[in-house]
């Protein structure tokens, strides 16, 4: 089986199925693809990418091998150094090489980044006209969101096989990229854009990266004090803090780190805080001073809330069924601030108290929910229903009420999730998140739909201003 792979794969997939021009064929690496799938894919290929077919050259048994070998995991952990990272890395337009100024016309802070998962490309949108600016190729398999730098000019991409990009969007130019992992799950970006904090299940580590040519700082290996190691499930940035925060999966630990200020000069010295907890918390919620932050595992009962000065658990919270908290927002209901979490094993809304720590309420939905969002300026949150037979479903919710007030339906049978909204809260963007699929404009007053976009697979979408400003309606 390991000739047959060296023969026919590892030239593209790596030596050591690390991936290469193509993807990593390791278990955590290849997300949602099923073993026939697999089968499929080696048999004939995928159109319009360079996978061949072999169905041609290799027998029917031959393919199931290689199938079972992609879902079989190595027999020693791969590591992956300093050394190998900066192998990886390409610099082609080093960081104050391009212009200052934008080379088209539109307001910079009203753009939206979509992710076309479909084909493994982006499009930058006009978010005043709803026009695209640029589609461009992206690494295999986006993970975890992109992240702009504070002035909304860069964005930072990482890709499940540990690809981090720098885009330059005056520019419209790809100008860094790096290999900083085998298996990442995201990347955080300080404020003040001088350090990417990029997690990883593959291997068990952090890696530091300086925020202009992505040249790596620091390999922190993620571990607890009596070694046994963990994958991270997510890493998030923190500004009133000046630190990183990363959720680690397979330890009772949250972990603090914490970067130098803008006047230090000399190496920078990264400090780390461990923050111990009496269960795994591996998917977070920050309340808007980044004081307290809310977690939940995927496998407990309940939440709970960790107090990030004082270090320690500070109460527990009535969320069972996989809240997914990444995807949260806060929003004032009767005088107090709330907290609107969907779930990805149960078809409600909860809505908490970000005071008392209280479930006040439950909203009942069709079906599981993958992305909540509102905007300041919209009297309305959306939440889609991701999971089972109402995919096609996305439900508006009055804030005001805590009821839903009207199920939108755009196309019967086919996924509708993933919204953000525009800048000023007017349109709110929807996926039609389908191979043959579309970006669906909505007017966030009317609810009407006033454009659609066709797109390959549209998955998430992100909003200049509102993840840069820190928007109360939007994951950050
Ligand atoms: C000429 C280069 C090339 C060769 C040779 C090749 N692959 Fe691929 N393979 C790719 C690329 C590129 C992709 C990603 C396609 C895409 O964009 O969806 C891919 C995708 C795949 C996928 C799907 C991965 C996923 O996560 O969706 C599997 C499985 C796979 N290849 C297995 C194999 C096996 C097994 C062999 C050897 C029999 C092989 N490939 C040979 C380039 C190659």
């Amino acid at each position: 089986m390991k000739q047959l792979y060296t023969q026919h794969c590892a030239e593209c997939h790596g030596a050591e199925r690390l991936g290469g021009m193509g993807p990593a064929l390791l278990p955590g690496n290849l997300g949602r693809l099923k073993m026939e799938e697999a089968r499929q894919v080696i048999a004939e290929g995928r159109p319009a990418t360079q996978m061949p077919g072999f169905a041609q050259q290799l027998s029917a048994e031959e393919i199931t091998l290689l199938a079972d070998l992609a879902f079989t995991a190595p027999e020693e952990m791969p590591d992956w150094t300093l050394e190998d990272m900066r192998a990886s890395q390409l610099v082609p337009h080093p960081a104050g090489s391009l212009p200052d100024k934008p080379a088209f016309e539109a307001d910079m802070m009203n753009l939206f980044i979509v992710v076309e998962l479909g084909d493994n490309h982006a499009t930058l949108l006009d978010g005043d006209r709803f026009e695209p600016i640029h589609r461009f190729a992206t690494r295999f398999a986006l993970h975890g969101g992109p992240k702009y730098s504070a002035d909304g000019r860069y964005v930072y991409f990482a890709s499940r096989d540990g690809w981090i990009s720098k885009f330059d969007i005056y520019n419209l130019k790809t100008v860094a990229e790096i290999r900083a992992g085998i298996n990442t799950r995201n990347l955080a970006v300080s404020p003040d854009g001088r350090y990417v904090l990029v997690g990883n299940y593959l291997p068990h580590s952090l890696v530091i990266l300086d925020g202009r040519n992505l040249d790596p700082l620091q390999v922190i290996p993620v571990r607890d004090e009596e070694g046994n190691s963990s994958r991270v499930s997510a890493v998030y940035t923190a500004p009133p803090r000046n630190s990183f925060i990363a959720a680690l999966k397979d330890l009772t630990e949250v972990w603090e780190i914490q970067y130098p200020q803008a006047t230090d000069s000399g190496t920078p010295e990264f400090s780390l805080r461990r923050i111990r907890l009496d269960d795994y918390l591996d998917d977070f919620f920050f309340d808007p001073e980044y004081r307290h932050l809310m977690g939940a595992a995927r496998n407990a009962k309940n939440g709970q809330v960790v107090d990030l000065d004082a270090g320690r658990k500070v109460d527990d919270l009535d969320l069972d069924g996989m809240p997914h908290l990444g995807s949260g927002i806060t929003f004032e209901y009767e005088g107090r601030r709330v907290l609107a979490t969907p779930h990805l094993k149960k078809s409600e809304v909860s809505v908490i108290d970000l005071t008392t720590w209280k479930t006040i309420r439950r909203i009942e939905t069709l079906g599981p929910g993958f992305f909540m969002r509102s905007h300041e300026n919209s009297p309305y949150a959306w939440v889609d229903v991701f999971f089972g037979p109402h995919k096609d479903a996305m439900h508006v919710i009055d804030k005001r009420s805590l009821e839903i007030i009207k199920t939108l339906r755009p196309e019967p049978g086919r996924t509708a999730a993933h919204v953000e909204f525009t800048r000023d809260g007017s349109h709110a963007l929807v996926s039609l998140w389908e191979m043959d699929g579309a970006l669906m404009v909505f007017d966030a007053k009317t609810l009407e739909e006033v454009k659609r976009l066709p797109m390959r697979k549209p998955s998430g979408k992100y909003n200049v201003w509102n993840k840069t400003r820190y928007s109360e309606g939007t994951s950050h």
